[in-house]
């Protein structure tokens, strides 16, 4: 096992060893660190949800009906009415015909992509996409070929090349690009569905709660419905809570349920998280007034950001990734804002993203004030002087 120091040893001289902060509060605008309370600018709770009283008395009623474990597998004895009742509100709230609950987002895309294709079939996907549909596509084995960022022309080009080379064809993107922010060109993406017979899937995981009419995600925010075959999403984001879903035609869900290893071979989603993501739809249906406000303080953020001189991406959503380059500054970089100007930010380095652009990825949320805004650029500019980023 002398392997496993030489691997750690590894990451480590490349600074990319990244140290695990342990919280001891609730998520939320700020939590506490060994012992000590920190402007929290990098989880994903977006809208504040995983500490909102409503949920918690959903999910603390939900424990009170339905007990805390799921207790065995869906396609067994696993499937509670709490889970099919959320799989109609996901639907209803996305507008699809019908939707199915996994147990996370990962296993969401693991579950649904190898029902989708198989070894005779053709996967085109977006070059950033998320290492949950990566696997995904492992998984199914069909052959695989990627598209540049953000490039129809270079999906349509591909398309044209190797389309007959599968008998199902499945396009494949992130909706919202998580380590940089910007968002899929869905429609031109869909344009492509019809042009070359194939198939297309979204992974709307940081569009939930965001994107959209009261949050309805990124195929709403485009005003696609129809011309998506399956979104996917997460609950463990602006949801709060856990689990992931696929949603679709009726037929295709009802397929998964007697395919989706997910679905078949791992215990159901417990019953307190699907009441918890049943309130949070609940409360998003009624108001927008926190995915306002979410995007009020993304405004500030970012422009205090740019204003003081970071390089951002072209982010179009929250995500605030403030590019720093070298993996050894960017590891300092969170280090210094964490004891010097109480601020968690972890750093994002390879093999999360490609070496060169690693980076410090904030996420402000709808709990945030206007202050802690401003409060981040400032400990952002003390700490870049300190490192040599700003001058
Ligand atoms: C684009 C994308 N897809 C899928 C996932 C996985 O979601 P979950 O955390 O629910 O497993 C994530 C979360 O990291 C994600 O960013």
């Amino acid at each position: 096992m002398n392997w496993v120091k030489e691997q750690l040893d590894e990451l480590k001289n490349a600074g990319r060893y990244v140290p695990i902060r342990v919280l001891e509060s609730s998520q939320g605008a700020e939590v506490v660190i060994e012992g000590r309370k920190v402007l929290n600018m990098c989880s994903n709770n977006y809208l504040g949800l995983a500490g909102h009283p409503e949920i918690k008395k959903a999910a603390i009623d939900a424990i009170n009906t339905y007990g805390i474990g799921a207790g065995a597998v869906r396609s067994i004895a696993g499937t509670m009415e709490i889970h099919v009742k959320l799989e109609e509100k996901v639907a209803q709230f996305k507008h699809m015909d019908a939707a199915l609950v996994y147990q996370g987002g990962l296993l969401a895309n693991l579950g649904t992509i190898p029902i989708l294709i198989g070894k005779e079939d053709v996967v085109f996907s977006e070059e950033l996409n998320h290492a949950s549909i990566i696997d995904g596509m492992r998984l199914s084995s069909a052959k695989k070929y990627v598209f540049n960022h953000m490039s129809t022309e270079d999906l349509d080009k591909k398309l044209k090349e190797y389309r007959k080379e599968g008998k199902r064809s499945l396009v494949v993107t992130d909706g919202v690009f998580s380590m940089d922010g910007d968002i899929a060109k869905l429609k031109e993406l869909s344009e492509m569905r019809e042009k070359h017979d194939t198939m297309l899937y979204v992974d709307d995981a940081h569009g939930e709660g965001v994107l959209g009419k009261n949050g309805r995600g990124i195929i709403d925010h485009f005003n696609l419905q129809g011309k998506v075959d399956v979104e996917m999403g997460t609950f463990s984001k602006a949801m709060g809570s856990m689990g992931g879903f696929v949603s679709g035609s009726a037929e295709l869900i009802d397929l998964l349920r007697q395919k989706a290893r997910p679905f078949l071979f791992s215990s159901g989603l417990n019953p307190a998280d699907a009441a918890s993501v049943m309130k949070a739809i609940e409360i998003l249906e009624k108001d927008d007034s926190l995915i306002r406000k979410l995007w009020k303080n993304t405004e500030i953020l970012q422009s205090g950001l740019r204003d003081a001189g970071f390089r951002l991406t072209s982010t179009k959503t929250p995500i605030t990734p403030v590019v720093t380059g070298d993996e050894k500054k960017t590891v300092e970089m969170s280090r210094i804002l964490y004891q010097d100007e109480k601020i968690f930010a972890s750093p994002i380095v390879f093999p999360t993203v490609a070496k060169g652009v690693a980076r410090i990825r904030l996420m402000p949320s709808a709990v945030h004030s206007e202050e802690q805004m401003k409060i981040t650029v400032e400990g952002f500019e003390r700490a870049g002087k300190k490192l040599g980023i700003l001058n």
